[in-house]
């Protein structure tokens, strides 16, 4: 099995907790590179629906390894909470099929304050961040002044560390008329979560290294969507890491060449949560698929915007991501529409443009050029195989994938572990 990296090629929940975990069969070690519990995987297996935030989805498969690198972000009390949710329903959960990276940042409650209180000051200007506290602690990170999973490890300096944070976070709690945070409250707490956490803690860099002289096949869970990348995303209305496939590397301490494909995530039309530029978001296809009881935010409950499938931002994600093949999900979605609007260029002040703009405001004067696609008008949920697809549903996915050079080789047709399509060759 090659070594793949899973990315999201739109603004996230394009479905790929699903992907993964379809995808997890063949491989043995299942690893998150950037993020944290912002993120929202959704897998359902023969019927009962699990959400991870932290760890990776692998943990539902029997004998796989599933490792958290030190590109995540990590709050120790929801990975407890995760960890404890999995083991009520059934999952064995053991340094055994679950190692955490020791450099991995901590995503502190200093840090949910403090998003909270930057969103409360940005009012109609804000990001719409999932107020996990995940910008602030990839600032923290970036200004040198963060702690790590390994700082947790050693309660004495944890605790004089933690309680600088939070002194430094209340002066800006303040300052604002906010609440004070409690020290020693947060620090039993924390350092009550690092004891449970300690035995999976090590470095995941050497360990990965070591899986990859065995001739072990890795699966890097992305997390978010090239849109959202601190770099390439509609900043500011991103998240805070790198989401493209270059952070796996970053994230889990490989190198390039170990990376062998990458896959790339789309849904069969676009949807996105939060604020920020969204030109083919359609207000009736967003009623339609709510009424069905679709596209709710995984992490936050809150709805999803919806909007036709977007060539240009996909077009930019094969590009900055190097994707090398499509998995299409939620294609069951488009089931009644008879033609389907789909955009394959923007005009910006009466300029053709087939990249995303750069600046922020000239996302708001985009104007999508759309073309109409041949729709199936079927359900298609009970399809298990490419060849049963309607000829205009497979149509679709031929046209995408001739538009943007790549091909698509795993549709979605359904939220469960059944519904995955493989294109036969
Ligand atoms: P943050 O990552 O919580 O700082 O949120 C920044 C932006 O990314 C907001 O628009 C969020 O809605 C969005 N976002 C963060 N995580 C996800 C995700 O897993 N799926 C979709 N959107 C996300």
């Amino acid at each position: 099995m090659p070594n793949i990296v899973i990315v999201g090629a739109q603004w996230g929940d394009e479905g790929k907790g699903k992907i993964i975990d379809f995808l997890t069969e063949t491989a043995d070690v299942v690893v998150r590179a950037q993020g944290g519990n912002n993120a929202g995987h959704t897998v359902i297996v023969k019927g009962e629906k699990h959400v991870l935030h932290l760890i990776p989805s692998g943990i539902l498969w029997p004998k796989k390894m599933c490792v958290i690198g030190n590109g995540v972000v990590m709050d120790p009390a929801s990975l407890i909470a995760e960890i404890d949710g999995l083991r009520s329903r059934g999952t064995t959960i053991s340094p055994e099929n679950l190692l955490l990276s020791d450099r991995a940042h901590l995503a502190l409650p200093t840090h949910r304050a403090l998003d909270c209180a930057r969103e409360a000051k940005l009012g109609a200007k804000k990001i719409g961040t999932t107020g996990r506290g995940i910008g602030p602690a990839y600032a923290d990170k970036a200004a040198r002044s963060n702690l790590r999973l390994a700082d947790l490890l050693v309660p004495t300096t944890f605790a004089e560390k933690l309680q600088a944070k939070v002194e430094e976070t209340n002066e800006t709690l303040a300052a604002a008329g906010l609440e004070r945070l409690e020290f020693s409250s947060l620090r039993d707490e924390l350092l009550a979560a690092g004891e449970l956490l300690a035995p999976h803690v090590t470095d995941t860099a050497v360990y990965l290294h070591r899986q990859l002289k065995a001739g072990k096949s890795l699966l890097f869970e992305g997390a978010q969507g090239t849109h959202l990348d601190v770099d390439f995303g509609t900043y500011p209305f991103v998240t805070s890491s790198s989401t493209i496939a270059g952070g796996a590397c970053t994230g889990a301490g490989v190198g390039p060449q170990a990376i062998d494909r990458v896959i790339g995530v789309c849904k069969a039309y676009t949807t996105r949560v939060g604020s920020g530029p969204f030109p083919t978001e359609d207000e009736t296809l967003s009623e339609k698929l709510h009424a069905l009881g679709r596209e709710f935010g995984a992490t936050t409950g809150r709805p999803r915007g919806c909007g036709w499938l977007d060539l240009v931002l996909l077009r930019y994600s094969v590009i900055v991501s190097g994707i090398d093949e499509l998995a299409v999900t939620n294609l069951d979605g488009l089931d009644d529409f008879a033609t389907i609007p789909v955009c394959v260029a923007y005009e910006i002040d009466g300029q053709r443009v087939d990249t995303p703009p750069v600046r922020i405001e000239d996302w708001e004067r985009i104007t999508p050029v759309f073309e109409h696609w041949a729709g199936w008008e079927q359900d298609i949920t009970a399809v298990r195989r490419w060849s049963e697809l309607p000829e205009k549903a497979a149509g679709y996915l031929a046209r995408l994938s001739r538009e943007l050079g790549v091909p698509v080789t795993m549709a979605g047709v359904g939220p469960d572990r059944a519904q995955t399509l493989v294109k036969e060759l």
